[in-house]
């Protein structure tokens, strides 16, 4: 679809893949509204994409998305400042490999990884025209695959090890979330689809110790890809005219492609969405 004007409100590009995704659809003339956690980062990003597309009406706004009372206070900010948002695109991130719990109890992968996606949706979606092409676009991860959902431990009180368990947890609820809010909204026009990036070569997983950040490096150095290749399945997602009735996708390399057995759980889907209301409406009040 032409992405001129669109209001696309994407997570997480103040580094890696979000950054590059955002400055391709700034070259197509949306309209790009970022949510960051660093202000000097947004502003520099923000710059540059006003140089991409000089009548950028985006703009940035605060939030640190592994809480949920800072997306409602986020939720406000954007309402107040934009009718509508045509392309919601999720995609901040991380691996911690210490457990950590957020000052809302909720242990920080899942709280930022799975909660700040649902949360932040929900809230978009009272502002989405639902008659028109909208888009939700989920970045998920191949580590879905090795990720299990024990719904008596979704915080990871056992066995949280240097953090994989949890991320490929999260990773699968990125999928299972998917699949839920696609079927929920099927007699609407709003898609919801999610991807794998690839192994890309970005920040990811240098929050963390010495250690765990220079393995991580190492691999990302040797096997992944640069960040603009790793950013082409969101852009894909974004504007191309295909997808517009394709909804409830897992997409890698711009194809449609199979997720894991355990995503395509209905009852799993259910569980998940039903768990995450409950957070959603304890924590997370506009
Ligand atoms: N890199 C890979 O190989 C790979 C593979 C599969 C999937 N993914 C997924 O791709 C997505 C983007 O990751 P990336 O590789 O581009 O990593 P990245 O370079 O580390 O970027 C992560 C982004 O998320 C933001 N972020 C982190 N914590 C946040 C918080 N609490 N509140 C608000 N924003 C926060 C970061 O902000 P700051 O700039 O402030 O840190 C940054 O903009 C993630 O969902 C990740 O799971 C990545």
């Amino acid at each position: 679809m032409s992405l001129e004007d669109k209001n696309i409100l994407i997570t997480g590009a103040t580094s890696g893949i979000g950054k590059h995704s955002a400055f391709f659809l700034a070259e197509k003339k949306a309209n790009i509204i970022l949510i960051g956690r660093n202000i000097k980062k947004l502003k520099q990003i923000t710059d540059r994409i006003n140089s991409l597309n000089p009548n950028n009406k985006g703009k940035f706004f605060y939030a640190d998305l592994s809480l949920q009372s800072d997306i409602a206070k986020v939720f406000n900010d954007i309402n107040s400042n934009y009718k509508t948002i045509d392309i919601l695109i999720n995609n901040a991130g991380a691996i911690f490999s210490k457990r950590q719990m957020t000052s809302e109890g909720i242990e920080k992968t899942f709280a930022l990884n799975h909660m700040g996606y649902f949360s932040l949706t929900k809230l978009i979606l009272g502002i989405i025209d639902k008659n028109k092409d909208s888009r939700i676009i989920n970045v998920a991860s191949a580590a879905h695959k090795s990720g299990k959902i024990d719904f008596n431990d979704l915080f990871i009180k056992k066995k949280y090890g240097v953090g994989w368990r949890s991320y490929a947890q999260s990773k699968l609820c990125n999928v299972l979330f998917t699949y839920q809010l696609s079927r929920l909204l099927s007699s609407t026009k709003v898609t919801v689809n999610c991807l794998h990036p690839g192994l890309v070569n970005t920040n990811f997983g240098n929050n963390n110790s010495f250690l765990f950040s220079s393995s991580f490096k190492l691999v990302k150095f040797l096997y992944g890809i640069n960040e603009k290749k790793g950013s082409e399945t969101i852009n894909y997602l974004a504007s191309d005219n295909q997808k517009v009735f394709q909804t409830g996708g897992y997409f890698v390399k711009n194809k449609k492609t199979i997720s894991s057995k355990i995503s395509q759980s209905i009852d799993f889907q259910q569980k998940l969405w039903d768990i995450s209301e409950e957070i959603f409406y304890k924590l997370c009040k506009p």
